[in-house]
Formats: structure tokens, sequence, C-alpha cells
């Protein structure tokens, strides 16, 4: 949506004022302006003896004949002035600290320092942090596209976000998060889009492994309808901007109703939903650009399998030997994921023949039907091609009435306990001469025949599967937007973070 970027500072901020809105372009918005204030001239307020932050004032005689030395290490500690912006990644580079501001905050710039003002005036102080994100971060690399580079950084995102995992912990989650784990008896979960299918997919993780009753709702209907609250509740807000306006609107609408148990999954570290939540979990996925979520996801459902594996052991639910069995299966994941990103040969050369549709239906069952609902919208985001997903075992409650010889069918196919049934339900589409595109598990026994295109996936990754599956969907996705020439990156009508209702 929009995106501000200032600077005050001895040096020409005007290329940083440029470079600052290129990035927020991700952002979304249609027009930008930018106005910069200049005073070269000398004047009494430029002349010594010079003050800093009234506390210090040099006088110096003569010229300062080593000037360029000092201002080349001042530059170099980047004490050079102070910027603001609304998202950290325009000043990526230019700036090592930033102060996030509170709701209603006033703050005031110059060249010495800053002072800040809460809504009632009265002065405050914020803490200063570190700026994680780095320009290599924002930079694009060897890749065509954001979206390429993100798809292509799981396998090191994620061994990033499972490096210091030894064990199963509510500490994970935060101080507090022993005594809520305590006391909760099941699990709500609020998000939109991306963020909503990795809720869903957190659905079968919490009631298969911690045996919560956990329901998944889109943030904007939650907020608006009648609900019945229940205290014990743990809310789940999930969102890798932590800006989302309808998840930040549900979570504070759910605290009214009167939830204290509150959890945010964000990636963005000081966003508004991971202030406004009790509990915090910061993925680390790093800086997503693409307007279409790669690598969010991703990391998002490693940060809920481990919270429903935690869940799971404080009630009791996971002994030692599957833990360390669940924990050797995370680590082993970027190699997995190494593996299926090898396949992308193989999937552009779908993405040809998908490109040149204007429908698709996707396909998956259990734990795979939200990866195929988030196949299809990752396809119709960048693509513009009508995709839609279903739970396969309801494809003959009407959608196979769409299914011709015109119609790609993408499924989802891993060698869980429903591939048989799923067999059945892709029997249905050849009857009717639909095109099915199978991602199988090396193992699931589905051959490539007239009409049936099958891609393997390197192994079976049992309760994880999802992880894995999902990434030749983000490919394909890709590969099939390429090939029609969109704009991947910013895709028309979205924005990156939707901070309005
Ligand atoms: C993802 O590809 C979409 N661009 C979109 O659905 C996104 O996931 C949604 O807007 C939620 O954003 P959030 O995760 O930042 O809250």
């Amino acid at each position: 949506m929009c995106g501000i970027v200032g600077a005050i500072a001895q040096r020409n901020v005007t290329p940083v004022l440029l470079e600052g809105l290129r990035r927020l372009e991700y952002r979304g918005y249609d027009s930008c302006g930018v106005a910069v204030l200049q005073d070269g001239e000398p004047l009494t307020r430029n002349a010594h003896p010079i003050f800093s932050s009234g506390e210090i004032a040099l006088v110096h005689n003569g010229i300062i004949e080593n000037h360029e030395s000092l201002r080349e290490t001042l530059s170099a500690l980047g004490r050079d002035g102070n910027y603001l912006a609304s998202d950290t990644m325009a000043l990526a580079g230019n700036a090592e600290h930033f102060i996030y501001l509170e709701e209603g905050d006033l703050v005031s710039l110059s060249r010495e320092g800053i002072s800040i003002a809460d809504r009632d005036g009265n002065p405050v102080a914020r803490e200063i942090r570190e700026l994680e994100a780095t320009k290599a971060a924002v930079g694009l690399g060897p890749y065509r596209h954001y979206m390429q580079k993100e798809i292509f950084e799981q396998p090191s995102v994620i061994a990033d976000s499972t490096e210091h995992l030894v064990r199963f912990a509510p500490a994970l989650f935060g101080a507090h998060a022993n005594a809520v784990f305590a006391e909760i008896d099941s699990v709500l979960i609020l998000a939109c889009g991306t963020s909503y299918h990795s809720g869903m997919t957190a659905k079968y993780w919490l009631e298969s492994i911690s045996r919560l009753p956990t329901s998944v709702e889109i943030a904007s209907e939650y907020r608006y309808r009648d609900s019945v609250p229940n205290p014990r509740t743990l809310v789940l807000a999930i969102s890798q901007s932590g800006e989302t306006a309808d998840t930040l609107a549900a979570l504070k609408h759910a605290q009214v109703l009167g939830h204290r148990h509150t959890l945010a999954v964000c990636n963005v570290a000081g966003s508004a939903i991971l202030r406004q939540a009790a509990l915090h979990f910061l993925t680390r996925a790093g800086a997503e650009i693409g307007v279409a979520s790669t690598k969010a996801f991703t990391t998002q459902l490693v940060a809920l399998f481990v919270l429903a594996a935690t869940l799971a052991k404080r009630r009791g639910m996971l002994d030692a030997h599957r833990e360390a069995a669940m924990l050797g299966q995370l680590h082993h994941l970027p190699a997995a994921l190494n593996g299926v990103l090898a396949l992308a040969p193989q999937i552009i050369a779908w993405a040809g023949s998908l490109a040149r549709k204007e429908n698709a239906l996707f396909l998956g069952r259990g734990i795979h039907y939200p990866i195929a609902l988030e196949g299809a919208l990752k396809l119709k985001e960048i693509s513009y091609i009508h995709a839609e997903a279903y739970a396969a075992g309801e494809l003959k409650h009407g959608p196979l009435a769409l299914v011709t010889e015109q119609m790609p069918v993408v499924t989802v196919a891993p060698n869980d306990a429903l591939l048989e049934k799923l067999k059945s339900n892709l029997q249905e589409v050849r009857a009717r001469g639909g095109e099915l595109y199978v991602f199988s598990d090396a193992d699931s026994k589905i051959r490539s025949a007239p009409g049936l295109h099958v891609i393997r996936m390197p192994e079976h990754y049992g309760l994880l599967s999802p992880i894995l599956h999902v990434v030749p969907l983000q490919l394909l996705a890709y590969h099939t937007a390429c090939a029609r020439g969109t704009d991947v990156d910013k895709p028309r009508d979205l924005a990156k973070s939707v901070t309005v209702e």
C-alpha cells in the first residue's frame, strides 16, 4: 500500500530516498513523490561553534585538513544522520540501528538526534535495535526475480530456523509461554491468504500431534461475526508482515472478547501483530520482497510444527524417542528441499503447457489439501490463470463437471494413508479426459501415461511432507508466470502488506 522514507543528514540524501522508494515498490503503490530541502550557503547556523544535542560545542580555527579521513571514519560508524521509513528494508545499508514507533507516537528528527513523544505528548524512550536486513538481503543476486530467489532460499532459511532447535520447549515462544500452555485446551488460528493456508496445515498437526481441538478462521470473517469465546483457547495470529490490517483487527477483536492467551507467528521483528500478542515466535525467513509469499510460508510451517510438538510434549504426548525423530527430520529438511529444487527443469517443461491454459484445478487430500489451496493461490496471483483447489474427495460433488480435455488438474499425491483414495479420484479425472499433472512421492507407484504426467519427489517426508510438496507448486506457478510474461514480483492490483481493510 503506502511507503514512506525520509532522511536528515549532512550528505546528499536524494540517492538514499530514491533507493528507499525503489525498495518499497514491492508494497504495491502506483505513484510516488520526493521532496528535498537543501541549505548549502554559509549562514550563521552553519558556522562554528558547532553544537551537538546542545551538550557538545566544537570550535576550530582555520581549515580542517584531515576532513576527508574524518568524514570516512564517521561515515563508516554510520552516524551521519537520522532516517525514517515505514519499512526497515528501505534503509538497509544506510542505517544500522532502528526504533519502532508505537501507535500514536510523534517523532522529531534532526541531524543530531531524535525525540519521541507518546500519544499524550509525554517524552518517551523506545528500544533501539540492531538492523538485521542487509543490502545483500534486498539484492537479486544471480536470480531473475525475487520470487525465484526466495524459493531457492528455502533450504538456508529453514536451516537457520532449526539451527538452535535442540528440543521442543515453551521458552521458544516467550518467557510466559509455559504458564499459558498449561492453561489452554484449544487453539483458534486467525490469518489471511497464504498465512491462512499455513494455519490450515497446522490444524492437522495440532490435532494429530498435540490432540488440541483447533479451528482456523479467515481473519476478515472472524472480526465481523458473533463467536463464542472460550477463555482457555490459545488465539494464534499468523502473518508474514505482521501488519495485515484484517489479522491485526481480528487479534484485537479476540482480545476484546476476553481472550487472554494470544500468540503471534510473524516474520517481521517489531511488527504490530507481534507487539499486540502476549507470546511471540519470530520466523527467520529474512526479508521477503516478492508479493507471492514462498519462504515465509515454509518457515511458518516449521514454526507451527515446532508449536504442535512443543504442546504435545507439554501435554505428555511426545516421548523422547519420537521427539528425537522429529528433530532429526527437521534438521534433514534443508537437504530434502534441495532435492526438490533440483526438479526445476522438469517443472519448467510442465509450465510451458500450463501457460497456454486459462483454468486449472488443484487437488490434494488431508494435510495436503491446504497445500493444493496454496498452489492454486500462487498460480492465480502471479500468472492470472484462474485456479481452484479442492479436497479430492469433493470432485464428485460438483467440480467434476468442469473436467474436460481442456482442464489441467494438478495433484499433490504423497505416499500417505490417503494415497489409494486419491488414486480413485485421479481415475475419475482420467475417465473424463482431464490432463493430470501429479507430484507423487518416489514410492507412490503412479506411472506416467497419456494424459497423466508424473514428477516424483525424492523422498516421502511423513508429517513434514507439506513443507516439501508446496515447493514444486511454487516453482510451477513461477515458471508459468514467466512463460506468460507477467510481472512476477509485483502482480497487478496486489500489495505485499495489506495494511488497509
Ligand atoms: C501471498 O502470496 C499473498 N500475497 C497474500 O495472500 C498474503 O499471504 C496475505 O496478504 C497475508 O499476508 P501476511 O502473511 O503478511 O499477513
